[in-house]
C-alpha cells in the first residue's frame, strides 16, 4: 500500500477536522495540554510534509529548515502575524490562511461588542443579577448609536461587514487604511485620514492586521486625539495598543470606554492592571468563536493541507508565488475529459 504523507499538528484542534484530514493523510499530533516544546516539534518535522500549526508558535525559516519533506503549513486563522511568510516563501513552501469564512461571525462580534459597550449592558445586567436594581448610579446611562460616527481603521471585507451592520444602525462610517477603496460609494463609507477619523469619531474599531506598521499604532497620541466621550474597540489584535497607553487614557478619562476582543498579552493574567479598570469590557478573543464559523475554518486549514502534501494548488494562500500550480493538460487528456463531459467534437469541426 502507498504512504500516506504526513502531516504534524503542533497542539488541539477540532475532532472533526482531524478526522477529516486523517481520511487523506497520517496525523501525528501533540495532545497534550502543554504547548509543544519548539524542539521537539522540530525533530517531528524532518520526516513531515504538512505542518497545521497551532499558536502559540512562531513560524519562521529557522523552524523548518530541517524538515527536507515540508510542503505547505497552514494554520486555523485569518491573520498570519505569528508567520514569517517571506522565509517559508525563501525556502518554497504554500501557507494556507482562513480569509473569508469568518467576515460575517468577527462582523457581528465587533458590532456586540459596540452595541453591549454603547448600553453599558454588563454594569447594567450585574446590578439587576445582584439585587440592586434600583441602586444604579447614574454613570452607567447608555448612549445612543444612531446619528453617531463610527471610525474603522483597517477596512478589508470584515470592516465592510461591520459598517453595514452600523449603517443598520444609523451611524454614519468612516475608515481609515493603507489605501483608499474604490467602493466607497457602494458601501456609503468615507476615507480619512489617521488623525481626522480619530477627531471625528465617536466609536473607534481596530480591525487593522499586526505588522511592524500597526505595531502600538494606538499609543498616548492616538488616545489624546479621541474625544474624550468616544468608545475604543479592538477586534484585531492586541500588540496594535499600547495596554499601558490605554489604561491611563481611559483612567484618566481621556477617552470614555473600551471594548476589546484582543489584549496584549493574551490571556491575561488574573492580576493584570487591565482587569482592574472599570470602563473597560474584556472578551477572550472570540471573534471567530461560534462552531459553524470554527468548523468552517478548520475544514479550509484541512483542505489546504491535503492539497499542499500533493503538491496541489492551496485554496486560499498568503504567499501566492510558491503556491503549486494547478498542471497544464496536454491536448490528449483535455480532448479526454471532454468526450468525457459529453461535448461531441464533431460539433467543432
Ligand atoms: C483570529 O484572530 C484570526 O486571525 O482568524
Amino acid at each position: 500500500m502507498e504512504k500516506k504523507p504526513l502531516v504534524v499538528v503542533n497542539g488541539l484542534v477540532r475532532k472533526d477536522a482531524i478526522a477529516y484530514l486523517k481520511e487523506h493523510v497520517d496525523v501525528r499530533q501533540w495532545t497534550e495540554k502543554t504547548v509543544m516544546p519548539r524542539e521537539t516539534l522540530k525533530e517531528w518535522l524532518v520526516d513531515a510534509d504538512g505542518l497545521w500549526c497551532v499558536r502559540p508558535l512562531d513560524v519562521d525559516g529557522n523552524l523548518v529548515k530541517n524538515a527536507p519533506n515540508l510542503k505547505v503549513i497552514a494554520q486555523a486563522a485569518v491573520g498570519y502575524d505569528n508567520v514569517k511568510i517571506d522565509e517559508l516563501t525563501a525556502a518554497g513552501i504554500p501557507y494556507g490562511n482562513t480569509p473569508g469564512v469568518l467576515n460575517e461571525t468577527v462582523a457581528e462580534l465587533a458590532f456586540t461588542l459596540i452595541a453591549t459597550a454603547s448600553r453599558r449592558i454588563l454594569e447594567n445586567a450585574n446590578f439587576v443579577k445582584e439585587g440592586r436594581w434600583a441602586q444604579r448610579p447614574s454613570n452607567i446611562k447608555g448612549f445612543d448609536l444612531s446619528r453617531r460616527t463610527l471610525g474603522i481603521i483597517g477596512m478589508g471585507a470584515i470592516g465592510v461587514s461591520i459598517s453595514r451592520r452600523a449603517r443598520a444602525f444609523g451611524m454614519t462610517v468612516v475608515y481609515h487604511n493603507r489605501n483608499q477603496r474604490i467602493d466607497d460609494k457602494i458601501h456609503k463609507t468615507t476615507y480619512m485620514e489617521l488623525d481626522d477619523l480619530l477627531a471625528t469619531s465617536d466609536v473607534v474599531c481596530v480591525m487593522a492586521p499586526l505588522t511592524d506598521e500597526t505595531y502600538h499604532m494606538c499609543d498616548e497620541a492616538f488616545f489624546k486625539k479621541m474625544k474624550n466621550t468616544a468608545l475604543f474597540v479592538n477586534v484585531g489584535r492586541g500588540p496594535i495598543v499600547d495596554t499601558d497607553a490605554l489604561i491611563s487614557a481611559l483612567k484618566t478619562g481621556e477617552i470614555d470606554y473600551a471594548a476589546l476582543d484582543v489584549t496584549d498579552p493574551e490571556p491575561l493574567p488574573a492580576d493584570h492592571p487591565l482587569l482592574d479598570v472599570e470602563n473597560c469590557l474584556i472578551v477572550p478573543h472570540i471573534g471567530s468563536y461560534t462552531d459553524r464559523t470554527r468548523y468552517d475554518m478548520s475544514i479550509l486549514t484541512a483542505d489546504n493541507i491535503i492539497a499542499g502534501v500533493h503538491k496541489k494548488p492551496l485554496k486560499t494562500c498568503v504567499n501566492e508565488e510558491v503556491n503549486y500550480k494547478k498542471p497544464e493538460m496536454d491536448v490528449e487528456s483535455a480532448l479526454e475529459e471532454l468526450k468525457k463531459a459529453g461535448v461531441d467534437l464533431a460539433d467543432f469541426d
